[in-house]
């Protein structure tokens, strides 16, 4: 093993402490946020540094406000279009997020549609295809001119999911070529997936959606294997998380998990927090950290002096980083 060179070393302490060289070892690894409003601190536990997470949804139009003191290019927000307004003319979301883009807000990709088709008592937003189209035609069309990557409906991992999509892009395509002799498809940059169940499962699910949009970007944007032991669930955590990083058709996945144990409506083994609010082994390796040995179960609170220690250490060594370059 030869010794590392002064430049290389001085290196790796830039890119351990500066916000600027913002790499992530997982760049696709991004935030469901949900967020806690009864305990406050488990909203900040995602974007503490250290953390690969580059971007987040909070299945709504608006930025989190907790989020507001973080720099828009280290953790990028993406809208959502969560339900169908009554009136599909109805464009509140369109002038919701041309307003962030005009505020200066770098909004690169929006969403749409979560589980469009499922009943509303499981989660869904319970879209008829119809209906969905022409709100898309209203909201998302114009953004998707100006530049703005548009993701189609986020279906359920479920046998219905592919029937809607066709139904949606059949009747999104009459709208927009209504009257042309040849019909064209409503513009969509990516395809987002959810897949509750096991690891053969994900995989033919990821497998299934990549053969019918061969050149289209899938982000699975939910995703566990819910109400299982913990040991199957950790292995399925760890062999998920290997697949998507190496599926070169997956641009981003979020694991559904970033709540407390006490919250989770997918099993308490599922949740990447303990009762108590602390990272599980999960959520320590979702954010790249050593396991905790935390249980899920486990009702110790986690301490606010524990994020003030690794606050220090960054102060520590972003000053033997400004040291060594006036040297
Ligand atoms: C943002 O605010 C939270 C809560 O006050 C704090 O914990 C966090 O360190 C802040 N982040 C930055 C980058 O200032
Ligand atoms: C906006 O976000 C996209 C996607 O993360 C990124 O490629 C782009 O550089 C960002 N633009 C600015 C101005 O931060
Ligand atoms: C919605 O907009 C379309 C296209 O501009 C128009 O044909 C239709 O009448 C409008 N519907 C309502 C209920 O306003
Ligand atoms: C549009 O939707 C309706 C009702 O959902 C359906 O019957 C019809 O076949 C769809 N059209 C296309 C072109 O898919
Ligand atoms: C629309 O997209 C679907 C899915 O990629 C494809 O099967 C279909 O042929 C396209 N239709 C048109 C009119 O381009
Ligand atoms: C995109 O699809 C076309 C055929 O529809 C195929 O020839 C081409 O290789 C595909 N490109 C990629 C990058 O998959
Ligand atoms: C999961 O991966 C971590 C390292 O990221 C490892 O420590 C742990 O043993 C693995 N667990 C299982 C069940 O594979």
């Amino acid at each position: 093993m030869t010794p590392p060179s002064t430049l290389s070393w001085l290196a790796a302490v830039l890119a351990l402490t500066s916000p600027a060289v913002a790499t992530s070892a997982h760049p696709k690894r991004g935030l469901v946020f949900t967020p806690n409003a009864d305990h406050g601190k488990d909203n900040y536990i995602w974007t503490r540094p250290p953390t690969p997470l580059t971007w987040y949804y909070n299945y709504g139009a608006s930025p989190s406000i907790v989020f507001d003191n973080l720099t828009q290019s280290a953790f990028e927000f993406v809208p959502m279009l969560w339900g169908a307004p009554s009136d599909a003319n109805d464009t509140t979301f369109l002038t919701t997020v041309q307003g962030l883009i005009s505020a200066g807000t770098n909004i690169s990709h929006v969403m749409t549609f979560n589980e469009p088709d499922t009943a509303t008592d499981y989660g869904g937003s319970n879209v008829d295809p119809t209906l969905a189209a022409k709100v898309w035609v209203s909201n998302i069309e114009p953004l998707s001119k100006a530049g703005v990557k548009v993701g189609l409906p986020a279906c359920t991992g479920g046998w219905g999911g592919l029937p809607w999509m066709r139904q949606f892009l059949g009747n999104c395509s009459a709208l927009i070529s209504a009257g042309e002799k040849n019909k064209r498809n409503c513009t969509f940059d990516f395809v987002p997936l959810h897949w509750y169940g096991n690891f053969d499962g994900l995989a033919s699910h990821v497998g299934e959606w990549a053969g019918a949009f061969p050149n289209t970007s899938l982000w699975v944007t939910e995703y566990n294997y819910d109400n299982q032991d913990l040991a199957t669930t950790q292995s399925f955590f760890n062999s998920s998380v290997q697949l998507l990083d190496s599926w070169d058709q997956v641009e981003r996945y979020s694991f559904f998990g970033a709540f407390r144990s006490t919250k989770s409506n997918v099993g308490a083994n599922a949740a990447m927090l303990s009762a108590g609010g602390q990272l599980t082994d999960m959520g320590a390796w979702y954010l790249d950290r050593p396991a905790t040995g935390v249980l899920p179960s486990s009702t110790k609170e986690s301490s606010g002096a524990a994020a003030l220690g690794r606050g220090w250490i960054g102060v520590v060594l972003g000053g033997v980083a400004v040291v060594a370059l006036l040297l």
